[in-house]
């Protein structure tokens, strides 16, 4: 299993979801944060040195697939959040190794 964590502009959260569910993903987190990339926020120059004045909203989304599924959700989600203005987000894939479902103790897979 692999665990896909994407930031996207807020308003894209409808749009991606809505592709992801349709591409087979059953479950996913979805959480509010701040962050910056490489425009470092908007920033200023104060006393001829840059300052990072504010942190830029984002969604984060974090998705656990089966491994087979991980290339085609990040290529879901990335045509589905693309703009191409600065700001679109990134997508990380990291490997899981365990899944547990609370309820009936389902694990990996079967937990999905
Ligand atoms: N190295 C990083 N580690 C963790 N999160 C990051 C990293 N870089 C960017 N992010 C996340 O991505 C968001 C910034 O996305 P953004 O699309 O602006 O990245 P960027 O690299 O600046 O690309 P762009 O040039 O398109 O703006 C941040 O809010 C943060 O959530
Ligand atoms: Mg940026």
């Amino acid at each position: 299993m692999k665990l896909i964590i994407a930031t996207i502009k807020p308003f894209k959260l409808e749009e991606v979801r809505e592709a992801l569910t349709d591409a087979g993903v059953r479950g996913m987190m979805v959480t509010e944060i701040k962050g910056f990339g490489s425009q470092s926020g908007h920033t200023e120059i104060y006393r001829g040195a840059e300052y990072a004045v504010n942190f830029v909203p984002k969604i984060k989304l974090e998705i656990v697939v089966p491994a087979t599924m991980a290339d085609q959700i990040v290529e879901t989600i990335t045509t589905t959040a693309k703009t191409g203005k600065i700001g679109d987000g990134k997508i990380f894939v990291l490997d899981v190794e365990q899944a547990l479902r609370v309820r009936t103790g389902e694990t990996n897979e079967d937990a999905l």
